[in-house]
């Protein structure tokens, strides 16, 4: 199927690949830095905060393989991607267990290069390969009643030894409003940097939602479930007050600890300047009609 949507970033923007391996060194190298006061102001007060930090070193991965550093790309190997399936049930006209080599051979798979931005106030520009998720849902057919879409990670405890320890309420869950679901920007990854997606972003199959913060990116989806009512999401269970269901990036709604109104881009050197936070991470002209008329303090 031709895509229906044009990207505005070229190869040019992308994150070079070793920065976006290496993003958790990189960004304890710049709080390290701050520490030392080698940063400006901004910095400085940076470094005033413990739980930001804690939450930058920690947050963004991939916690079924532990929430240390090294955990996710130590372990995340160990899950077997091969073979693969994905349940496709709930409101649909053909529920049922959709294999990984039919659903690529129903899919034609294209590189899209979108901006990637954490609820840690750090981003990347990052070239994934992959297909429209409305393509995925429409193979399986969306009964009209349908108003949300509940996706599943894998749960395997012999294989994904962070599922030992009660840091989320496992399996790890995540939910789109249906039209968010169908939007064309909203993709499902099969690759990064031209190469299969590794284990511990997610394999083989993830969710790649470019206009909100990244935890919504789901990884290594096994359910997908179009739902009546809003399903629950890991975050806001694990943090109501802290994580919404929307998550939509958006500099004026601040996280209860943090600013969100700057960021920095992983791999603009060292002591990159802050650069200003876009309203739908830069995709406003495609999703704000979504949004039309909703308070989003209120629905963030
Ligand atoms: N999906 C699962 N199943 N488990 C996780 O811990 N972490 C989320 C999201 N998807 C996570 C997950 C978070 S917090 C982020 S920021 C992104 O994955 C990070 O994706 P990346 O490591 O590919 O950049």
């Amino acid at each position: 199927m031709a895509f229906r949507w044009k990207n505005d970033l070229t190869h040019a923007d992308v994150t070079p690949e070793a920065a976006f391996l290496n993003r958790r060194q990189i960004i304890a190298g710049m709080a390290a830095g701050s520490i030392l006061g080698v940063g400006g102001k901004a910095q400085a007060q940076e470094a005033l905060e413990p739980n930001a930090f804690e939450d930058i070193t920690n947050y963004c991965n991939y916690y079924e393989f532990g929430t240390g550093k090294s955990d996710p790309p130590k372990y995340a190997g160990q899950l077997t991607t091969d073979p693969w399936s994905v349940k496709i049930d709930g409101l649909v006209d053909r529920p049922g267990d959709y294999g990984f080599d039919q659903i690529m051979e129903a899919m034609t798979v294209e590189e899209r290069i979108y901006r990637f931005r954490c609820v840690e106030a750090w981003s990347m520009v990052v070239p994934w390969n992959g297909f429209e998720l409305a393509d995925l849902l429409q193979m399986a057919g969306v009964q009209s009643g349908a108003k949300y879409v509940a996706f599943e990670t894998a749960y395997r405890p012999e294989e994904m030894p962070g599922l030992a320890y009660p840091v989320l309420d496992w399996p790890y869950v995540e939910g789109l409003r249906l039209d968010e679901a169908l939007h064309p920007l909203t993709m499902i990854a099969t690759g990064i940097y031209g190469r299969t997606i590794p284990n511990q972003n997610g394999a083989p199959l993830r969710l790649v939602v470019p206009w909100k913060y990244g935890f919504k990116s789901i990884k290594s989806i096994v359910r997908i479930t179009l739902t009546e009512d809003e399903p629950p999401t890991s975050w806001n269970k694990a943090n109501a007050r802290e994580y919404g269901f929307y998550s939509n990036v958006n500099p004026n709604v601040d996280h209860p600890r943090w600013s969100q109104a700057t960021e920095r881009r992983i791999g603009g050197g060292l002591f990159s300047r802050r650069q200003p936070t876009l309203m739908f991470n830069g995709y406003e002209e495609e999703v704000a009609s979504l949004y039309a008329g909703m308070d989003l303090a209120e629905n963030f």
